[in-house]
C-alpha cells in the first residue's frame, strides 16, 4: 500500500509529507519525503493561538479552515505524478494539549476534507482524540513506530524524539515497556531565538555553545518539570517558554540558550537513569543541534542518531502517520496499552472521505 503521512509538530517549523510503501506492519519503505514552509501570516497567527493563548473562537475557526487549505495545497504538489496512492494519515496542528486529573483535552486543527478533496483519498485524522476515547492519554504516539523501526537494535533501548518536546520510549526485549514526554527539547531554545534574535532556531547550537548556565533559571525550569506527574506535555511547555523568557530577558542571549540546552539535557538524562539503556537512539529535528547532541553524549552512554540505524531522524514522525493510516484502512488494531494507557487495542483515527 502506498501511504502518505502528513504532519506539523509543535515546533511549527514546516508542513511535512512522506510517502511510504507499506507491505506489512514491519515492512515499511520510505519512497519520498518533502517539507513545505508555512505561509508567514498563517504561521504567526498559529503561534499566537497556541503560544499566547489568544484563541478567540473566530480565529480558531479561521485557522482550522486555512490550515486545511494550506496542507491541501502542499499535498497537491507532493502527490503530483505519483500514480496510485491509497491513504493519507494527517496529524493536524496541535493548538492545545493538557492533562487535568483524569480528563485530557487535546485539540489538533486543520480541516481534513480539503486533503481528501485534492487527492480523492481517504484521510485518517484525529489520532489523539481517538486514543483518549479509548482510555489513553492521546500522547505520545510515536513509540509504536519506535519499536518497529529500532526495537531489535539491542536488549534495552531508549528511543528519544527531540522535537519541540522530548519524548522517550523505553524498549526491552523488543517490547515497549513505557513511554512519556519528559520536557522541552527545542521549545525553549527556539522560543528565545525567535523572540530575541528573530531567527528560527540556533543553528547547530552555535550560540548556546558560547554561553554559560544561568543557575536560577536552570533550577527553576528543571524543578517545574520534575514536579509534573503527567506523562504527556503540551500546555506545560507553553507556560515554561513564557516563564523562561521573562525570567532571563535581561541575561545574555547566549547564556539563555546554553541554559535552555542544559535544561533539556538534564531532564532527558534524569529520565533515562533508572532504565540504564544499552543503546540510546535520537531522532527528530533536534538531532541537528550539534551542541545539544554533544551534551547528551557527554552525560549518557552509547548515544546514536537514528540515521546510523537506517532511518533519517526527520523521517520518524512522518512515517508514524503513514503507518497509522495504513493500520486504520487495513482494519488492523494498534496496541497502545503500554504507551498511552489505552484500555485495549483499537483502530487508530477517524476516516474522512469526500466523494
Ligand atoms: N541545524 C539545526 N541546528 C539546530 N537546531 C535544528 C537544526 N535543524 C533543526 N533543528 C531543530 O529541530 C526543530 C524541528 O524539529 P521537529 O522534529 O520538526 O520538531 P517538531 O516535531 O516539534 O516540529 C527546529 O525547530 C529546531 O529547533
Ligand atoms: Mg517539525
Amino acid at each position: 500500500m502506498r501511504c502518505i503521512g502528513v504532519l506539523s509538530g509543535t515546533s511549527m517549523n514546516a508542513k511535512e509529507f512522506i510517502l511510504c510503501e507499506i507491505k506489512g506492519e514491519e515492512k515499511i519503505e520510505v519512497l519520498k519525503y518533502k517539507s513545505y514552509q508555512f505561509e508567514n501570516e498563517l504561521k504567526s497567527e498559529l503561534k499566537n493561538i497556541s503560544i499566547n493563548g489568544i484563541g478567540a473562537l473566530e480565529k480558531i475557526a479561521e485557522m482550522h479552515y486555512n490550515l486545511g487549505v494550506s496542507f491541501a495545497e502542499s499535498l497537491k504538489k507532493f502527490i503530483k505524478g505519483e500514480g496510485k496512492l491509497d491513504v493519507i494519515g494527517f496529524h493536524g496542528q496541535t493548538i492545545f494539549h493538557k492533562e487535568k486529573g483524569k480528563t485530557i483535552i487535546t485539540w489538533q486543527i486543520g480541516e481534513p476534507v480539503f486533503l481528501s478533496k485534492v487527492s480523492g483519498l481517504p484521510v485518517i485524522y484525529d489520532f489523539r482524540k481517538c486514543d483518549i476515547a479509548m482510555g489513553g492519554r492521546g500522547a505520545p504516539l510515536s513509540p509504536i513506530i519506535h519499536r518497529i523501526l529500532f526495537g531489535k537494535a539491542a536488549k534495552k533501548i531508549a528511543v528519544v524524539n527531540l522535537g519541540g518536546i522530548t519524548n522517550i520510549t523505553l524498549i526491552k526485549d523488543g517490547e515497549v515497556i513505557s513511554a512519556r514526554d519528559v520536557g522541552p527539547a527545542n521549545a525553549l531554545s527556539d522560543f528565545i531565538t525567535q523572540k530575541r534574535l528573530g531567527l528560527e532556531y540556533d543553528k547547530d547550537g552555535k550560540i548556546a555553545e558560547k554561553g554559560k548556565v544561568i543557575e536560577y533559571a536552570f533550577g527553576n525550569v528543571v524543578n517545574f518539570f520534575s514536579s509534573i506527574k503527567s506523562a504527556s506535555l503540551g500546555y506545560e511547555v507553553e507556560i515554561a517558554k513564557k516563564n523562561f523568557y521573562e525570567m532571563t530577558k535581561r541575561e545574555k542571549v547566549e547564556d539563555c540558550l546554553r541554559t535552555a540546552i542544559e535544561i533539556s539535557v538534564a531532564l532527558l538524562t534524569r529520565s533515562l537513569k533508572g532504565f540504564k539503556p544499552d543503546l540510546v537512539i535520537l531522532c527528530g529535528g533536534g538531532v541537528r543541534n550539534k551542541f545539544m547532541v554533544k551534551r547528551i553524549r557527554e552525560d549518557n552512554r552509547n548515544v546514536f542518531i537514528s540515521d546510523e540505524f537506517g532511518v533519517k531522524a526527520e523521517l520518524v514522525e512522518p512515517i508514524l502517520f503513514a503507518f497509522l493510516a495504513y493500520m486504520r484502512i487495513k482494519g488492523k488494531k494498534v496496541d497502545m496499552r503500554k504507551i498511552t494507557g489505552a484500555k485495549k487495542p483499537y483502530l487508530p483515527g477517524k476516516i474522512c472521505k469526500v466523494v
